[in-house]
This record gives structure tokens, C-alpha cells and sequence, in this order.
């Protein structure tokens, strides 16, 4: 391609270092729609004729025809996606091939390409959290009053509904949503026409450009037009966050499916047995959902450190930053769809959710709240009170409803008989019913505000 300025051929590390073909092969869709809009742009403004912007374009329609086929050879010498194309073009159809290139770089190509390919991803990966927020509200909505431990520390805290628990991953869910949802607005812009950097001195028309690719708009300076790749960071940031959101729901699966534990059971198709211990049901895929929250992290350094320090405009380094990003969404993309499954398919153990409920004294603040609510003990010596009378049940190896009126009263006199009414597992849930809280009554509307939205 730059032939004419040099005699002696590129050392082959030079070639391995700066070739990145089997990376960017990825973004052939992006390419040939780039050429094609650009190639009829070009005609449009006059700059090409109509029997070559036809041959051009009918050459590259054939391209990515080979290439959806499996039937493209991608040569490691000429680099990169863009120059595979071009010299391809020019087998195909000859001279008017070399004319594609007018007014135009491989910096605004490779940057309209990646820019087209992120923001694809982007809406894939919305639609994809769609589908788990409504498999984790279908979930909520069939175990909404079905009582479990809220945990602090992960030691019990007050006694939750399943329901409401799902349902704090919608709303986590729903905020990576829009995270993803305004990287796409903000990205939305289209840098070709940028040329190298400075613009160029043929009449262009971007405005057609940018909306044959369904831009809304060109990007507004020619430097920045190849130079920014923080729509790539602003992307990986969602990824990292998305993931690390997934990190935690997968955890919670892990210790849920535990044996000690045994909240749920995760189905077969989502399990892994043992080939030593026959009795294994192992959470390998909600493992590897955790696991893969690290490479999102290291991809958003990775970029982030990629762009830090890069004067303007184009560096080699920014051909870097597609593994890196390819890699992000990927395993964004199947932990996504591995999650899904595993919610849709994992079943809750009523019984157990129960009995562990009401384990650990989880209505101890309901105890303390009635001592102050009924008989206007502040809350301090409630606390106080309350400390008291789990440490009686605890010496008794009781739960706090098991005491008696008498046992109570040694503790503190005024209480009375009504006392029981607001010690048992229901009761407490029931009574949290402040707005966002986990009384059924409040998850149920959650749940009909987000069915509305979702559904
Ligand atoms: N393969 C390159 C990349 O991905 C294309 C841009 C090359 N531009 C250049 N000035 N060498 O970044």
C-alpha cells in the first residue's frame, strides 16, 4: 500500500507485531458498510463515477459474501481488515478499486468500524439484561411472599421475602441497562469523513454519510473524529459494572446451592458433576460468571491504559483496542446468557428458606421496634431489652417466640401477651411496608411497576 517509499521488505516480527487481521477480521460487516456508504457519497459529490461507485460496490458485496462463507483468504501481510478488503477489491474489479480510498483513511475507516461494531454490541447486550431482569421478575413474582434470611455480614439480619431479594438484581440490572443505553446515545456519532486527522480538501458530504450507517450525526472535529475511543471505555465500564453486578448474583447462587445452605437447587442443565465424588451438583457456570468479572475489570485498565498519554491524533496503539474490547463484550455476552438460564431454570427450596428464616433470631428489631412503638421504651434500652431476651432463648437453645409471657416479663415487665403477634417470621415480613421495603404488599408493586415496563 505505501510501496513507493520504500525498497526493503518489513522484517517478519515487523509483520507479526503490526499485523492484527485475526483481531480486526471481526469488524468485515462494519468495513464494507463504511465503503459502501463512503463509495456512494463519492459518487453522489461527483468525485467518482457511476460505472466505477457501481463496480466498487458490487466488488464488496461479493467481499463479504466470501467472507460470510467461509470463503475469504485473510492474508497476514496485508495487516489489517481494511487492506484485505482494498486488495481483494482490486482482484475482483481492478483500477477503479484504488478509487474507494479517495477522501478517506484507514484512521476514520477503523474508527467508523469500531465505532459501528460497540455500538451493535452495546444494543445486543440491552437486549440480552432485558431478557434476565425478566427472568429474575418472573422468578420474583412466583416466590414473592416466600420468606428467606437477609443477611448483613452474611450473618442473618431480619428475615426478607425471595421476591424482594430477586428483585434488588432488577433494579441493578435496570441501572446497567441505562448505563449501556446512554453509552449508545453519547457514541452515536460518525467519524468518517475525518480522513487521516485534518479533514479533506474534497467536497464530502458527511451528513450522508453518518445517516446511510444510522448515525444521527457526523462527529463535529476531524481530530477528535479519530482519536476518541472513549465510547470504548464508556463501554467497558458498563461491562465491568454489569459484571460485577452478575459477580455478585452468581455468589449468592453458589452459597444458595451449597449444601448447608440448600435455598435452591440449580437445574441439571446448569450443573456440573464430579468425577471422583458422585454426590457433587457443582455451580460451575455461576462460578465462572464470577470469575470472568476479573478479565472485565482488566480489559477497562487495559483500554484505559491503552489511551492514557496518546497526543493526538492516530497511535498504533489504538489498534490494541479491539481485542481488548472483543474479548469484554464476549464474555459479557455469555455470562448474560449463562445467568439467564440459571435463574430461569433454578428451583427454591421453601422449606429450608424457612426454617433458615427464622433462624439466627431475624425478628429481634421487630421485637425492639414493638417495645418502642407499644409501650414507648426508646429505642437504646429496647435494644437493650431485646439483647436480653435473646440471650434467655439462646440459653434455652428456643427461639424468641418459645419463651413464655413470664420468661419475658423477667426481662422486662411491661411486656404483654400481644408481644407474639409480632415475633413470627410473617409477621415481621409483613409489617416492613415502608416504600421499598419487603413486605409482599410493596415487592408486588415493584413488580407490576417494573411487568409494565418490561413486558
Ligand atoms: N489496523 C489499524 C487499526 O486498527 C487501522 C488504522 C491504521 N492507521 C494507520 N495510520 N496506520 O488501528
Amino acid at each position: 500500500m505505501w510501496g513507493g517509499r520504500f525498497s526493503a521488505k518489513p522484517d517478519s516480527i515487523m509483520t507479526s507485531i503490526n499485523a492484527s487481521i485475526n483481531v480486526d477480521k471481526r469488524l468485515a460487516e462494519e468495513d464494507v458498510a463504511g465503503s459502501i456508504a463512503h463509495a456512494k457519497m463519492l459518487c453522489e459529490q461527483g468525485i467518482i463515477n457511476e460505472v466505477d461507485c457501481d463496480d466498487i460496490v458490487e466488488g464488496l458485496d461479493k467481499i463479504i459474501n466470501e467472507i460470510r462463507h467461509d470463503k475469504f483468504h485473510f492474508s497476514v501481510e496485508l495487516e489489517d481488515i481494511h487492506m484485505n478488503i482494498e486488495a481483494r477489491l482490486k482482484k475482483l474489479i481492478g483500477g477503479a478499486a484504488g478509487r474507494l480510498h479517495t477522501a478517506r483513511s484507514r484512521n476514520d475507516q477503523v474508527a467508523t468500524d469500531f465505532r459501528l461494531w460497540v455500538k451493535a454490541s452495546c444494543t445486543a447486550r440491552l437486549d440480552q439484561i432485558e431478557t434476565l431482569m425478566k427472568a429474575l421478575l418472573s422468578q420474583a413474582e412466583t416466590h414473592v411472599d416466600w420468606v428467606m434470611p437477609g443477611f448483613t455480614h452474611l450473618q442473618t439480619a431480619q428475615p426478607v421475602t425471595v421476591g424482594h431479594h430477586l428483585m434488588a438484581y432488577v433494579e441493578m440490572f435496570s441501572r446497567d441497562f441505562s448505563r449501556f443505553a446512554d453509552a449508545i446515545h453519547r457514541m452515536d456519532e460518525c467519524p468518517l469523513g475525518a480522513a487521516a486527522l485534518a479533514g479533506t480538501g474534497f467536497n464530502i458530504d458527511r451528513e450522508m454519510t453518518a445517516e446511510a450507517l444510522g448515525f444521527d450525526h457526523p462527529m463535529a472535529n476531524s481530530l477528535d473524529a479519530v482519536s476518541a475511543r472513549d465510547y470504548a471505555i464508556e463501554s467497558l465500564s458498563s461491562i465491568a459494572i454489569c459484571a460485577q453486578h452478575l459477580s455478585r448474583l452468581a455468589e449468592e447462587l453458589v452459597i444458595w446451592s451449597s449444601s448447608p445452605f440448600s435455598f435452591v437447587r440449580m437445574s441439571d442443565a446448569w450443573s456440573t458433576g464430579s468425577s471422583i465424588m458422585p454426590q457433587k451438583r457443582n455451580p460451575d457456570a455461576a462460578e465462572l460468571v464470577r470469575a470472568k468479572t476479573g478479565r472485565a475489570n482488566g480489559s477497562l485498565i487495559a483500554m484505559l491504559t491503552l489511551m492514557k498519554g496518546l497526543p493526538l491524533a492516530y497511535s498504533k496503539d489504538m489498534q490494541d483496542d479491539k481485542q481488548i474490547t472483543f474479548e469484554a463484550f464476549d464474555s459479557l455476552d455469555l455470562s448474560l446468557q449463562a445467568m439467564t438460564g440459571m435463574i430461569e431454570t433454578m428451583t427454591f427450596n421453601k422449606e429450608n428458606l424457612a426454617k433458615a428464616a427464622s433462624g439466627g433470631f431475624s425478628t429481634a428489631t421487630d421485637l425492639a421496634d414493638w417495645l418502642v412503638r407499644d409501650l414507648n421504651i426508646p429505642f437504646r434500652e429496647a435494644h437493650h431489652i431485646t439483647g436480653a431476651s435473646v440471650k434467655a432463648a439462646e440459653e434455652k437453645g428456643v427461639q424468641l417466640w418459645d419463651l413464655s409471657l413470664e420468661e419475658l416479663q423477667a426481662i422486662e415487665p411491661r411486656i404483654t401477651n400481644d408481644v407474639f403477634d409480632i415475633l413470627s417470621v410473617d409477621a415481621s415480613v409483613a409489617s416492613r411496608q415502608s416504600y421499598g421495603g419487603t413486605a409482599p404488599v410493596r415487592v408486588r408493586e415493584q413488580i407490576a411497576s417494573w411487568k409494565e415496563r418490561l413486558l
